[in-house]
């Protein structure tokens, strides 16, 4: 009997020490990129314990009992970050059902793992049409649901008639919808209003919007859409809540107007001009320029029934988006990653990189803009955005050499999250 229990705990205690140790991850990198300083190291040593990375370095003595994943002979560089995405929901499927709130919730659960599998661990959503962005982000930060960090934007914030709201139908056929189910604000008071429910309910950063946009009925793709009054008061009131501010704005006047009120980001930033720039550039305001979807809305959105006004205003917005992008960054504006996927196929956020590579940047600035600068505009630089220990062990791979072939990050071949595996094809 006694000798029975003895046999039981052995087992007990052996099992319970073998998972421990199957916690214990090392890494073998042929080559890591430090986003830090931009630079690439060889034949690295990363110890994985749990979530995070405990040991990175040359000569860093490997746990025994650890297991071991052989990417000596990948690159090796820490998750991506997308700080523009629309993760509820892509515009190639829109209205598939007829509640679009029911309808956003019940499909959105595939975006996020499609996300992640692209290599991006960390994502910034702004925004959805609902609060479904924040379930999601409390499901997978649950580990119900696989997919990125993610802080949530729920509502975008705009005025009535804006690029946010739903606009060309008659007031007798309204679409209103109750206002705690929209981001419909208009004046001080409501516009501050809306910032606190918006965080009482989940939002992790606030998005407004400061001009006309694109995908919308309104004629202008410019024209401010707040006041100065009123975009102060969002920005002061968000960060009152400690929540970062990101401005959707194409237009010069209203990318001006938003960074005075003191945004942390322009969101597009199409039409910028020199004096926004500099602007820019005294306030260290980020610019987070979707410079791939163009290609991909003048490709696809007639066909999805996009009016003919809303293809002409991408036609404004999209050659002098990429051509501003390219003078802001080398004016020395800071720049973040975001690509607005969604708009796009999720899983399709690496695409992006190629295009920044294109206008200007070199691959590793490209590589940084996604990592280190994306991580500092969220606020997250102690947690993502490099190999260091203490950070998450948010880590990916790809067998080719993206500083030599930056397309190699739209398909990478190694994914880890929190210290687990995801996708292993890098051997
Ligand atoms: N969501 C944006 C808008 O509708 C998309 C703009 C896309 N075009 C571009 N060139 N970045 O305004």
């Amino acid at each position: 009997m006694n000798k029975y229990r003895l046999l039981v705990s052995i087992g007990l205690i052996s099992i319970l020490a073998g998972s421990l140790l199957a916690q214990v991850k090392a890494i073998k990198a042929g080559r890591l990129i430090d986003t830090e300083k931009g630079t690439v190291l060889a034949n690295q040593t990363i110890v994985v314990d749990g979530e995070m990375i405990k040991a990175v370095g040359p000569n860093v003595p490997i746990p025994e009992g650890a297991e071991i994943i052989d990417l000596s002979n990948a690159t090796v560089l820490p998750g991506l970050i997308d700080c523009h995405t629309h993760i509820t929901g892509q515009a190639s499927d829109r209205r598939r059902f007829q509640n679009p709130f029911i309808d956003t919730a019940v499909i959105a659960h595939i975006y996020p793992k499609r996300t992640l599998l692209a290599g991006f661990t960390s994502v910034r959503n702004l925004s959805a049409g609902s609060f479904t962005d924040v379930y999601l982000k409390r499901a997978i930060d649950k580990g119900v649901l696989d997919g990125p960090r993610m802080q949530a934007g729920a509502f975008y914030i705009g005025s009535t008639g804006s690029h946010g709201d739903v606009i060309g139908l008659s007031p007798l056929r309204s679409s209103k919808l109750p206002p705690e189910m929209s981001g419909i604000a208009d004046g001080v008071d409501e516009v501050r209003k809306k910032v606190r429910y918006l965080v009482k309910y989940g939002a992790d950063v606030i998005k407004f919007g400061a001009s006309a946009g694109v995908l919308s009925g309104e004629d202008s793709v410019a024209a401010p859409q707040y006041s100065q009054e009123e975009m102060n008061a969002i920005v002061e009131e968000a960060h009152m809540w400690e929540r970062k501010v990101a401005a959707h704005a194409h237009g010069a006047e209203a990318i001006k107007m938003a960074v005075k009120a003191g945004v942390d980001s322009i969101e597009h930033g199409s039409l910028i001009d020199a004096e926004g720039i500099r602007m820019m550039k005294e306030k260290g305001t980020y610019l987070v320029a979707d410079v791939y979807v163009d290609d991909y809305i003048l490709e696809n959105f007639a066909r999805f029934g996009a009016s003919p006004k809303i293809i002409e205003k991408e036609k404004i917005v999209g050659l002098a988006q990429r051509q501003n992008f390219q003078k802001a960054f080398r004016a020395g504006v800071k720049n973040a990653y975001g690509t607005d996927a969604g708009v796009y196929p999720h899983g399709w956020n690496g695409k992006q990189f190629f295009h920044m590579v294109k206008w200007g940047m070199t691959p590793m600035q490209a590589i940084q803009a996604a990592t280190v600068n994306a991580s500092d505009l969220m606020g997250w630089q102690e947690k993502v955005g490099s190999i260091k220990t203490g950070k998450y062990a948010d880590i990916i791979a790809v067998r080719k050499d993206p500083l030599k072939d930056v397309k190699s990050l739209e398909n990478v071949d190694f994914v880890m999250k929190g210290g687990k595996v995801y996708k292993n094809d890098a051997n």
